[in-house]
């Protein structure tokens, strides 16, 4: 970029100044580095805007057509890389309408005609939301197909059910997968109710207050493929609440990805020993030959720091600015920017890594049959005998004591020893110690037994398709 020349105004405000800015002004308040990625949704705003004006009768049809002419070569010049920004365009905006300018003269200088950069960045960062929840919520669809196919081959696998980290009740890893895809499908629904909230265009909002040409917004909401346009000029370009929730939905993606993540950590652990990462990928240590390190899920969990931090930073931005537009908005690309990046690029890695995992069905089996988790399953028996359960939950806990004593595993205790305890315990009983029979007696509502996850794993393709009609198609 070359900076222009001391006192050369070469600015859109020229008229008012005597002189140009000061360049480390210029410095201050340019945004190209980072709104350059808004290009394609400014050109098509656009394009929009020209149709507004035609419909309003101030472009004609040759003046329109020669704007979308030089619009689509702005596109592809800055597809092949060779659009060069000029020091002094201050944002996008200015750079579009400067080329348009250049390349068009007096038609060009028509274009920001009842136009204000307020509601072009409100309506193009609009368009950008609007695309990359689209993403978001079909990657979201791509990684419960993931856990879903993880699912569908560990039907039958036991495994620890846990809470405070503790062994609890024999779960399933199907049915533990099933726990992270739902909550990622209600992560997919709150992508696409942020891109609802974005598909909106406020162009005619004008800087704050309309205009007093005869514009129609609905003219470019309609040739944006845009729902529905602003209500009221000042709010349309004064709120960031659409990016909002965006970037909130980014967060709480995160924030679950970090929980997977996490327990991809505990699973891959020796301690655990649940699961292998394949080489791919797993790291190692430069120092410890033997280290196979989960990395991808770490640096997983760790980025959802930076997505509350995205949220925490936007929410703080907005927090206390008077209507309308303030300078201050725009920092809030930097923070939607780097969210949707962040969520898309975990969202990458954790399918990833879920698809690369190798479970040790062995491991977790073995697990499943330690520390007496068939006791909850067992007190239950009782209360379906009679028993009130604060008095089965007593016997069964007596019971667990008095194995532990008598270095007896359930399973091969006498009946003498459960009978002295409570005489509604009976032989039979024993075969709670198979977990795999404490799973398939779970068949509660949403519960863990194999018909069960059967109907879970059904919602949830159904909902990973929803996702996928929902989210719009993907532009190109
Ligand atoms: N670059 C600005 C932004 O991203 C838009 C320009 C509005 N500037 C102004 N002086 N009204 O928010």
């Amino acid at each position: 970029m070359t900076e222009p020349e001391p006192g050369a105004n070469p600015m859109p405000w020229a008229g008012r100044f005597t002189t140009g800015p000061d360049p480390a002004l210029n410095r201050l308040t340019s945004s190209m580095a980072i709104d350059i990625r808004l290009l394609e949704h400014d050109i098509a705003a656009t394009v929009a805007h020209a149709h507004t004006l035609r419909a309003a009768g101030l472009l004609d049809e040759a003046q329109v057509a020669a704007i979308g002419g030089a619009c689509e070569s702005i596109v592809g010049e800055f597809r092949s890389g060779s659009l060069s920004p000029d020091g002094a365009d201050e944002d996008v905006h200015s750079l579009v309408e400067r080329l348009l300018t250049e390349r068009l003269g007096d038609t060009g200088a028509r274009i920001h005609a009842g136009r204000s950069r307020n509601d072009l960045v409100a309506t193009d960062l609009r368009l950008w939301c609007k695309h990359e929840a689209g993403t978001t919520a079909r990657m979201t669809a791509g990684l419960i197909d993931g856990l879903v196919s993880v699912a569908e081959g560990h039907i039958a696998t036991v495994m620890p059910g846990y809470t405070h980290l503790q062994r609890a009740q024999p779960v399933t890893l199907a049915f533990h997968a099933g726990a992270h895809a739902f909550a990622l499908a209600r992560d997919g629904r709150r992508f696409l109710e942020a891109r609802r909230a974005a598909d909106v265009s406020v162009l005619g909002a004008g800087a704050l207050a309309g205009t007093t040409l005869p514009l129609e917004p609905s003219v470019a909401a309609a040739e944006l493929g845009v729902e529905r346009i602003f209500d009221n000029a000042m709010d349309a370009v004064s709120d960031r609440d659409f990016a909002m929730d965006f970037v909130y939905a980014c967060a709480v993606c995160g924030v679950h990805l970090s929980r997977l993540a996490e327990e991809v950590v505990q699973w891959t652990s020796s301690e655990f020993s649940f699961a292998r990462l394949a080489d791919e990928w797993s790291t190692g240590s430069s120092m410890m030959p033997q280290k196979r390190n989960p990395d991808p899920a770490e640096l997983t969990r760790g980025r959802a720091a930076g997505a509350i931090a995205d949220l925490t930073g936007l929410l703080a931005l907005v927090k206390g600015l008077p209507l309308s537009y303030n300078r201050d908005l725009q920092e809030d690309k930097s923070f939607v920017f780097a969210a949707g990046d962040r969520t898309k690029k975990s969202l990458e890695i954790t399918t990833a890594v879920i698809g690369a995992l190798r479970f040790d069905e062995g491991r977790m089996g073995e697990a499943a049959g330690q520390g007496a988790m068939w006791a909850t399953d067992l007190a239950e028996r009782l209360v379906g005998r009679g028993v009130p359960f604060r008095a089965a939950h007593e016997a069964t806990g007596r019971l667990v004591a008095a194995l532990e004593e008598s270095g007896f595993e359930l399973g091969a205790a006498p009946v003498e020893l459960l009978k002295s305890i409570h005489p509604r315990f009976e032989q039979g009983d024993v075969a709670v110690a198979d977990p795999s029979l404490g799973v398939s007696a779970r068949t509660s509502h949403g519960g863990p037994a194999p018909a069960r996850v059967e109907e879970q794993l059904t919602t949830l393709r159904g909902a990973a398709e929803a996702l996928r009609r929902d989210a719009g198609a993907p532009l190109g």
